[in-house]
């Protein structure tokens, strides 16, 4: 028998009733429009600081990623976009487009926790409109498919019902604060490798029950205003022109009444992808400008296809309040409040990989500790592409690019957030250097204990060819290892990492991209003021030649087969028997957790329910996250039936009462 995962959710659905006073309203707006200006509002004009072709009121646009030029003698505010997958991003190098820096959302997704995700959300969401923008181009839900995807730490994880119940928890946050969200990028974005031209060939049974079904879980239950398709094909057709995707699955069986987005220069035709459901071109109006037009007039796209596309962009702006109270002026964000949030949910974030002989948390009464590696001396690094924010404060090293400009950051930026400032401060009394380099291992040999930050950068546009820590650095650890036993490494990485440096050092802490609260947060756990609780959502391969996607550099044909059908992540280390260094779900704590009286109640075709009680069994405070792994008849092949989603998302309110309760012994229920 295998086992599934299930995991908890919170999801909330849009009562009917208020979903229709949108639409009413969008639709009688639509009533009132010229061709030319329903024409307008389903293109963009700019990218970033760059105006794509000549139209009036591109000057108006704020710099974000996308701009849609609004129409003020119907009250309809202008539409500017801006990414956010780890905070509000600057492509447009905009005076006041610094912004706190979240942890990235795959260490959010080590939280496992809705209430953080919907905390990260509306983080955003606030910064976001404070910076004057009306929509945000996060939540990332694709799975993580290829271990080495440049763009691995901007999901959750590889697991399709955690990726559904957080991403869902975030973009509720987002529009919490008056930002209508986006969740992308559907669907199958799973590699950069020639990701605009690729053709992903994936049978029904893996598209529905694993890749699409963040998106089934997701959008009913946040009410998401926006969807971005992909650049890929699936199944022969562009995502951006699939009507199976888009008519069929989307709007028609998940009910999505919102308007559907191309990624940007995602979109491939006019008549075709008007018809499959696409309702906005990004970035250019090259198909849905005049050819648009035409394409009315001529009677190949009904007018009343138009008013659709418009009806569903205007119903996300009034469903969350933009219309009515747009936007500010855009405004610097508040450092002083936000950074500290930051803090607090990247200390939920970090995953305690090893821990020999407990040494963490460190003593204070340590004398002197070697800071080493990864400019720990001044900052934390962030991921690139078009995730790549430009940080309060400034880049804490002069990066060897300009990360403010179209298509973000193409070099790693290091977010002022310095480990060896947040060392002293917990440590005043030990004496803490900085090394880097050759002089590394001599500066261990002299301290109590060696900290050896290693990092690996990943951005859009690249996917990493192996899974190596990159520059020299496993040298690095294994060199301070030799000279000082008392090793520890922090990992800042943005997927799995391979460690066969894991046996010399006493301790590893993942503490991926943890954003402007980063070091703080490490230094806390590292001396036990905040005790690690995260559980990885990637499973760490013991080598290249055992993940689901092969040692193969990811492919650049044009066909790519998802060979693996249903198992992506854990399940194929599972499947096939292969032993992984860390596997999904894992990770230690500083404390104990006591589980006792499993229950099942109920039976398979109606739903269960399992009743535990967690317990702290240890002398220090802590959470645990509770993981309930369902059983499957193999003649089931692993399948998750529909039975089986239904009980996963009823599950959603055990782990939020698990984090509430895990200290107190109070019995969880899940079912
Ligand atoms: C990315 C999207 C992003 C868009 C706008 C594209 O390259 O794939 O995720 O939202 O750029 O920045």
């Amino acid at each position: 028998m295998r086992r599934l995962l299930v995991i908890a959710l919170l999801l909330l659905t849009v009562a009917p009733a208020q979903a229709a006073e949108p639409d009413r309203r969008a639709a009688a707006l639509v009533a009132r429009m010229t061709l030319d200006e329903k024409i307008q509002l389903v293109h963009g004009i700019t990218l970033c600081f760059i105006p794509i072709g000549d139209f009036p009121g591109s000057e108006r646009s704020l710099n974000g990623d996308g701009f849609v030029p609004g129409i003020p003698r119907l009250g309809i505010p202008d539409v500017n976009y801006v990414g956010a997958g780890a905070g509000v991003t600057n492509c447009g190098a905009r005076e006041n487009g610094r912004s706190t820096v979240l942890p990235s959302p795959l260490a959010r997704g080590s939280s496992w926790s809705p209430e953080l995700a919907y905390d990260a959300g509306a983080l955003l969401g606030t910064e976001a409109r404070t910076q004057g923008f009306t929509t945000l181009l996060g939540g990332v839900s694709d799975l993580i498919r290829e271990p080495r995807w440049g763009r691995a730490f901007e999901t959750p994880g590889e697991d399709p019902v955690l990726n559904g119940a957080l991403v869902a928890a975030e973009l509720r946050g987002v529009q919490s604060r008056k930002v209508v969200a986006t969740i992308k990028h559907y669907a199958l974005n799973n590699q950069e490798t020639g990701r605009e031209t690729h053709d992903v060939r994936v049978d029904e049974r893996t598209l529905r029950e694993l890749h699409l079904l963040p998106y089934e879980l997701a959008v009913p239950a946040s009410g998401v205003g926006n969807v971005m398709c992909a650049y890929n094909r699936v199944n022969g057709a562009y995502a951006c022109e699939n009507d199976t995707l888009l008519n069929r699955i989307l709007k028609s069986e998940l009910g999505f009444a919102g308007q559907v987005q191309s990624d940007w220069g995602a979109t491939h035709s006019t008549v075709p992808a008007a018809l499959a459901g696409l309702d906005e071109e990004e970035f250019t109006s090259e198909f849905f400008g005049d050819a648009l037009k035409q394409a009315v007039l001529d009677g190949s796209v009904p007018e009343a296809r138009l008013d659709d596309m418009v009806r569903r962009k205007l119903r996300g702006l009034i469903a969350t309040g933009v219309l009515d109270d747009p936007p500010p002026a855009p405004g610097p964000v508040d450092a002083a409040r936000d950074v500290p949030i930051a803090e607090r949910l990247a200390e939920q974030t970090l995953v305690l990989l090893k821990n020999e002989r407990d040494a963490l948390p460190l003593s204070r009464s340590i004398r002197s500790i070697a800071v080493i590696g990864s400019h720990a001396d001044v900052g934390v690094l962030s991921g690139g592409g078009s995730a790549q924010v430009s940080p309060v404060g400034g880049p804490a090293v002069p990066p060897d690019c300009d990360p403010e400009t179209p298509g973000g950051g193409p070099c790693p930026v290091w977010v002022p957030s310095s480990p060896l400032q947040a060392i002293r401060a917990a440590a005043p009394r030990a004496t803490v250097r900085y090394a880097d380099g050759d002089d590394a291992p001599a500066l261990a040999a002299r301290s109590d204990v060696a900290i050896v930050f290693a990092s690996e950068w990943r951005s859009e546009f690249e996917d990493r060819a192996d899974l190596a820590l990159p520059g020299g650095q496993e040298e690095l650890i294994e060199r301070v290892a030799a000279a000082n036993p008392n090793t520890i490494v922090v990992l800042e990485t943005g997927g799995p990492v391979t460690l066969p440096w894991a046996g010399r050092v006493r301790a590893v802490l993942e503490a991926w991209y943890p954003g402007s609260g980063g070091a703080e947060a490490i230094a806390r756990t590292l001396f036990g003021d905040a005790n690690p609780a995260g559980k990885l959502t990637v499973t760490f391969p013991a080598r290249l030649q055992d993940i689901p996607t092969g040692p193969a550099p990811p492919s650049e044909a044009e066909t790519i087969p998802y060979r693996e059908g249903l198992l992506v992540g854990y399940r194929w280390y599972d499947a096939k028997g292969l032993d992984v260094v860390f596997p999904f779900g894992f990770g230690l704590s500083y404390t104990s957790f006591k589980y006792t009286g499993l229950k099942v109640t109920g039976n398979p075709r109606d739903g269960a329910t399992a009743t535990f009680t967690v317990k702290n069994a240890g002398k220090r405070a802590g959470a645990d996250v509770a993981q309930v792994y369902v059983g499957f008849p193999a003649v089931a092949g692993e399948a998750k039936p529909l039975l089986g989603r239904a009980d996963a998302m009823g599950q959603a309110r055990a782990l939020a009462a698990l984090h509430a309760s895990a200290e107190s012994g109070e019995p969880v229920s899940v079912g």
